[in-house]
């Protein structure tokens, strides 16, 4: 018996030891170019990583209300934080995208489907091993929530432009979305707000099949989710 015992323990040192030894000297690929991560690594680090934010994300709503100072100051401090890796509405997919490894998400073109309170988690502390900065201590929980108030998460056909820029009709054109652009008057204390749809596609006939939809209990994008013609 403890000559069996002996040699499990004796197994388990030259597996473990020499694994060890192996990655440590210098057999795994530090780039994070060219290669993307592995099926393998992508599936076991994503569940790993699900799992802990479920289980220690707050367990709240997003304390903040989608008004238009709220989804104004979000959208800034995502402009001015988050645009270069993740892309912003004038530039949907970031030169960065491939550069991290993991490539990182281009929230343009995907918001992911958690609650608010997990991604203001994933963004507080950040992601271990990628290229995903924790944000505490350089932004504010209350800046972090409005992020994602600025997102219009729940409002799929409702695209925010960065500050200072303006929607374009090119950029709704065959497609059912509404661009918001927006600018501060200070000296006159206003809020200058124009919005680009398709007059088509999102005018009567987008709202008669988002009507249907919501009448027959359809997902709400369905038949709707096209994409622009242009650029
Ligand atoms: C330096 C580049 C960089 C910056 C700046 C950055 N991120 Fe990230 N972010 C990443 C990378 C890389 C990942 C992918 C990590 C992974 O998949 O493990 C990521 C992942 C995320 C995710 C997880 C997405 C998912 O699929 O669950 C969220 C949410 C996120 N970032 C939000 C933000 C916000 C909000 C900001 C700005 C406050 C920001 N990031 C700034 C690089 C960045």
């Amino acid at each position: 018996m403890r000559g069996f015992l002996l040699g499990i323990i004796v197994t388990l040192v030259v597996v473990f030891g020499g694994g060890y030894l192996w990655v440590s000297g210098g057999h795994v690929d530090s780039r994070a170019l060219p290669n993307g991560p592995s099926q393998f690594e992508r599936r076991t680090a994503n569940h790993a990583m699900d799992e802990w934010v479920d289980a220690h994300a707050p367990k709240q709503d997003n304390p903040f209300k989608p008004t238009m100072d709220n989804i104004m100051d979000g959208s800034m401090v995502y402009d001015k934080n988050c645009a270069l890796c993740h892309g912003s509405l004038k530039q949907p997919i970031s030169q960065m995208r491939t550069k991290f490894y993991p490539p990182v998400p281009q929230l343009m073109n995907f918001t992911p489907d958690d609650p608010d309170a997990n991604l203001f988690y994933v963004t507080k502390y950040g992601i271990k091993l990628s290229g995903m900065p924790g944000w505490d201590g350089t932004l504010t929980d209350d800046d972090i929530y409005k992020v994602y108030r600025a997102f219009y998460r729940d409002q799929p056909f409702v695209r925010l432009q960065p500050p200072g820029t303006w929607p374009s009709t090119q950029q709704v054109r065959g497609s059912n979305y509404c661009d918001l652009g927006f600018k501060v008057d200070q000296e006159r204390g206003r809020v200058i707000v124009i919005s680009a749809i398709d007059n088509i596609t999102r005018g009567a006939a987008g709202q008669a099949v988002h009507n249907f939809n919501l009448m027959m209990g359809f997902p709400e994008t369905q038949g709707l989710d096209l994409v622009p013609l242009a650029p």
